[in-house]
């Protein structure tokens, strides 16, 4: 089930394309009763996949724009978030400005939504060329030849005279994604990039970023709902939950053998062949709303094993201590007992 791929060997010596470090994002004045991200941390070296799932309202989306400094407004910040060594919080806007694309870039989940539908396709992209490299009009338009040529697009140059709407679902977002490999970003952010199409559709452009991966050697963080999909193309998974990381390990780990009943639920509900739909376990109860805290554990008031202690105390993430090669944490004060399940 959870094939990874192949990353490029990690060296010690080289800074991670993304590192967030126990970062905290708490909105203003009062306004939720917990931290949108809690001591959030997470790592994404060059040619490694790297996914982000958790429920909807978890955070991933927060996470992921993090990288590339952006917050909800007046946010109070803490911790760290650097790409490529940098530190994101401490930039100027210009620098944040050149950062995005030149060292970040992400694809969103509706490329309609991102793309202004009264512009060619060309001037969508050269535009996205000519603010990272001071290029000639004829020099960009054949570098976003290139680019869609890259994305698997068949017949670029008039690909470039065509107008959004005159695209498929699936062609725009192989556009979004030439876009986004513009300024020849080392790490890439894909935010449900293909919750918006249809399944077949969703697997070639999910083909397409890990080739891009592989080629390019770019970091890729991932971000989805589905458990499978991760599994399928990530090296390590982060699981989310109420604005805080519950446990990441090497993907093929976390299926084998999940160790916070929250990835265990989530594990548990996916749909699948060989079991009747009635024989689904939905993860019973309702994710922490951004209004509500509990002082220990966020899963607590939905998980079968909670112990007072687990309503009460802190549960910080823990080391597993069988993975020393990969290690994976997980935030649970039971976890042998979710391993034994
Ligand atoms: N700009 C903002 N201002 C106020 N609250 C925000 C802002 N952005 C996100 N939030 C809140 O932060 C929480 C996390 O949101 P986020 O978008 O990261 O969730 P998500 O995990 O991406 O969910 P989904 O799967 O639905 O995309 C939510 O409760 C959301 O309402
Ligand atoms: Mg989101």
């Amino acid at each position: 089930m959870a094939q990874s791929t192949q990353a490029a060997p990690v060296t010690s010596t080289e800074h991670p394309v993304l590192s967030i470090e126990r970062l905290s994002v708490t909105l203003p004045g009062g306004a939720a009763a917990r931290p949108v991200l809690d001591h959030v941390s997470l790592t994404v070296h060059a040619g490694q996949t790297v996914g982000l799932v958790g429920e909807s309202g978890s955070g991933k989306s927060v996470t992921c724009r993090a990288a590339l400094g952006l917050f909800p407004a007046r946010a109070h910040l803490d911790g760290s978030v650097r790409v490529a060594g940098r530190d994101v919080l401490t930039m100027t806007r210009g620098e944040r400005r050149r950062m995005r694309a030149r060292d970040a870039a992400m694809v969103f989940q509706d490329p309609r939504s991102s793309i202004n539908p009264l512009r060619t396709v060309g001037d969508f992209l050269t535009e996205a060329l000519r603010t990272h490299d001071r290029l000639t009009r004829g020099a960009a338009t054949t570098a976003a030849a290139e680019l869609l040529a890259a994305v698997g697009l068949r017949d670029p140059r008039t690909a470039l005279r065509r107008y959004p709407h005159e695209f498929s679902g699936g062609m725009l977002q192989r556009v979004m994604i030439a876009a986004a490999l513009a300024g020849e970003p080392r790490l890439l952010l894909a935010d449900e990039p293909t919750t918006a199409l249809d399944m077949s559709i969703q697997a070639e452009v999910i083909a397409l970023l890990a080739r891009l991966r592989a080629e390019r050697d770019l970091g890729l963080l991932f971000v989805t709902h589905d458990l499978d999909l991760a599994g399928a193309i990530c090296d390590r998974i982060y699981v989310m939950y109420a604005g805080r990381i519950v446990e990441h390990r090497p993907a093929a780990d976390l299926f084998r053998s999940p160790r916070h009943p929250y990835t265990a639920a989530l594990l548990a509900s996916r749909p699948r062949l060989d079991r009747a739909a009635d024989r689904l376990d939905a993860v019973r109860g309702r994710p922490l709303g951004l209004d509500e805290s509990v002082p220990g554990c966020g899963f607590a008031p939905r998980c079968d094993g909670a112990t007072d202690a687990c309503l009460r105390g802190s549960v910080p993430l823990t080391a597993i201590g069988d993975e020393p090669s990969a290690p994976g944490q997980v935030a649970c004060l039971h976890p042998a007992e979710v391993a034994a399940r």
